[in-house]
């Protein structure tokens, strides 16, 4: 699988940042919250990676992980313009994301590449199953408005792309081994508790900026049960996320490349519809 590096421009409606899915503010600033992780989440997935770049001698790896950076350069730069809407109207993007990038910048400092590596790992798996929830269930993103839904079609199909690059990068410059599995499943368990953990305190950071809304309290259940319900998000991607504990995990044992069938119809619809 090589990922293609897709130069899109998106038509997002500024006056809808903080309204755009169909379920309303609450459930509109999940993903905003989500957003907000993207661009210097990305740039320290790129790193990462870059760090080892030397070390890979298969040159179907080599054009990959091109395919990979490329990728990620280009969803960081158009979550920085989606994220720059909701500075634009009030909502603390900048803020939030400088607070991203320090504690992100402290980890490539302080701590070795390659537990770097198995950071940036377990948040690929994470991406990639939330990307195969959106894909899968079209009711995720329902009839939410189509700048916003394009932009995280077109990237989680990308995640999906990309989804095992940096796993077969860990595969063939970290010495296989317990060492190597702990090291992974260990990762997996603290980035999990610093992920959510971060979604949801941007997320209740957007929630109180934007508490004026209408209905803002009729909402919360909606979202509750976006997240938490028994169709919920979490319910949903729990199964994918134990199979990383596995010993012999692969990415492409979840075998969601039929997803990739709707790349080509999506962007020309972007391209036909975009006035950018
Ligand atoms: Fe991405
Ligand atoms: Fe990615």
């Amino acid at each position: 699988m090589l990922p293609i590096r897709r130069d899109i421009r998106f038509d997002l409606p500024a006056d809808r940042i903080k309204d755009w899915h169909e379920q309303g503010p609450q459930v509109t600033h999940f993903f905003n919250a989500l957003s907000l992780l993207f661009p210097s989440g990305e740039r320290f997935f790129m790193d990462s990676v870059r760090h080892y770049r030397k070390r890979i001698t298969d040159p179907q790896l080599t054009a990959e992980v091109q395919g990979f950076i490329g990728q990620e350069a280009m969803h960081s730069r158009e979550h920085v313009q989606y994220n720059e809407l909701m500075e634009a109207a009030g909502l603390p993007a900048r803020t939030l994301d400088r607070r991203l990038a320090w504690f992100l910048d402290l980890l490539k400092k302080w701590l070795p590449a390659s537990f770097n590596l198995s950071v940036t790992l377990a948040l690929e798996h994470y991406t990639a199953i939330l990307a195969d929830l959106l894909l899968r269930d079209p009711s995720r993103l329902g009839d939410s408005l189509p700048g916003y839904t394009h932009v995280w079609t077109w990237h989680a199909l990308e995640e999906t792309e990309h989804k095992a690059v940096s796993f077969d990068v860990w595969n063939q410059v970290v010495e296989p081994g317990l060492g190597r599995y702990l090291l992974r499943c260990g990762s997996m368990l603290v980035t999990t508790v610093v992920f959510w953990l971060v979604v949801f305190d941007f997320h209740v950071r957007l929630l109180i900026a934007d508490r004026h809304a209408p209905h803002f309290l009729r909402g919360f259940w909606r979202v509750i049960v976006f997240l938490y319900g028994p169709r919920g998000v979490f319910p949903s991607i729990a199964r994918q996320w134990l199979d990383y504990f596995r010993p012999g995990f692969h990415p492409w044992q979840h075998d969601n490349r039929t997803h990739l069938e709707r790349i080509d119809g999506l962007v020309a619809a972007i391209e036909a519809g975009t006035s950018r």
